[in-house]
C-alpha cells in the first residue's frame, strides 16, 4: 500500500518536493523505478541522519508494530506542529497516535487495495491540529489513486473499514464464484478466467462511466420473463437473497474492526 501512494504521488504532473523512503527490505524494482525522481531510500530510520522538518510524513507499517514505528518516529524525526501525520495502519485510532506523539496534526486514512490501480476510495479523519492546508493537501495526494470522503467522526471508519476496505474482497471473491461455476458449464479455466473478470471490468465500468444509479442498469437489462429475471429472482429473494447475505458479512467485517481497534 506505501509503494501505491508513492507511485501515486510521485509519478503525478503535480508532485514538485522531495520523497524520503524508510523501508527494511527495499526491492530493487521500486529503487530502479524511481531513480531518476526525487525520492531518496533508507532501510532505517537511524540512517537519517540530517534534521529535516518533513511537511508530512506517511505511515504504511504494519498495525501490529504501531507502538515501535511511532516511538521511533518521535526518537528520530522532528515531529511537531508544523508536521502532518498520516497513517492508513488499520485499527489504529488516532488517540493511541496522540498518546505516542502528542496532539500533533494527525490524520488516518483508510484505502483499500484499488489503490494500487489508481482506481482506490480512501475514507479520511483528521484530529482537530489539522488545518485547511493539511486538508488539502491530503486530498491531493488521495485524488492520485482514486476517490476520497472525509467521515464526520472516527466511529464510521469501522462501517468503511468493512465496506471498502474488505470491498475489494467481496468483489474478487464474486469473480471467483463466476469462473468456477463457468468451469463447472464446461468451459476451460482460461475461458472462464476471461469470462468473470471481463463481466466485473465491463461492469464497473458501466456503473462509473455511465452516470447511471446500478439499480437502473440492473432494470435496465432485466427484460420481463428473460434470463436475467429468472437469474435475479434467486438473488433478490427477500430471505435468502445476496442483500442479507452481504449484510451479514459486512456486520461480522465491522465487528471484527471494533475489536481490533479496542485491542
Ligand atoms: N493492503 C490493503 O488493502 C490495506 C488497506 C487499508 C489499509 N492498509 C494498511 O496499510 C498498512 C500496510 O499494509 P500492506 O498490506 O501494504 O502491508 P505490507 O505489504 O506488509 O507493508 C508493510 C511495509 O512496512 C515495512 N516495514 C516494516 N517495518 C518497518 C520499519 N520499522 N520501518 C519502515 N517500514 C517498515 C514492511 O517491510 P518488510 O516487508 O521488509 O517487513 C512493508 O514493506 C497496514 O497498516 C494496513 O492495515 C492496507
Amino acid at each position: 500500500m506505501g509503494s501505491s501512494l508513492l507511485e501515486g504521488i510521485v509519478k503525478s504532473d503535480n508532485f514538485d518536493g522531495m520523497v524520503d523512503v524508510i523501508e527494511p527490505a527495499i526491492q530493487d524494482f521500486l529503487k530502479e523505478d524511481f531513480k531518476k525522481r526525487k525520492v531518496n531510500f533508507y532501510s532505517d530510520i537511524k540512517e537519517k541522519k540530517d534534521t529535516i522538518d518533513y511537511d508530512l510524513i506517511f505511515v504504511a507499517t504494519k498495525p501490529n508494530i504501531y507502538e515501535e514505528i511511532f516511538i521511533s518516529l518521535k526518537n528520530n524525526l522532528i515531529i511537531n506542529n508544523e508536521t502532518l501525520i498520516v497513517s492508513i495502519l488499520a485499527g489504529i485510532r488516532i488517540s493511541k497516535i496522540e498518546e505516542i506523539l502528542g496532539s500533533v496534526p494527525i490524520i488516518r486514512a483508510m484505502p483499500n487495495i484499488a489503490a494500487s490501480a489508481l482506481e482506490g476510495m480512501t475514507a479520511l479523519i483528521g484530529n482537530k491540529t489539522i488545518t485547511n492546508k493539511d486538508i488539502l493537501n491530503v486530498d491531493l495526494i488521495f485524488e492520485l489513486i482514486g476517490e476520497k470522503i472525509w467521515l464526520e467522526n472516527e466511529t464510521q471508519m469501522d462501517s468503511f473499514t468493512a465496506i471498502s476496505g474488505s470491498g475489494p474482497a467481496y468483489f474478487f471473491f464474486f469473480t471467483e464464484c463466476l469462473k468456477n461455476i463457468a468451469i463447472e458449464e464446461g468451459f476451460t479455466e482460461d475461458v472462464s478466467n476471461k469470462i468473470s473478470q471481463q463481466i466485473i471490468i465491463g461492469s464497473g465500468k458501466l456503473v462509473k462511466d455511465s452516470g447511471i444509479d446500478p439499480k437502473e442498469l440492473r432494470e435496465n437489462v432485466t427484460s420481463p420473463n428473460g434470463t436475467t429475471e429468472a437469474g435475479l429472482k434467486i438473488l433478490l429473494d427477500n430471505e435468502t437473497g445476496l442483500l442479507d447475505k452481504l449484510r451479514e458479512a459486512i456486520i461480522e467485517a465491522k465487528k471484527r474492526s471494533i475489536e481490533i481497534s479496542d485491542n
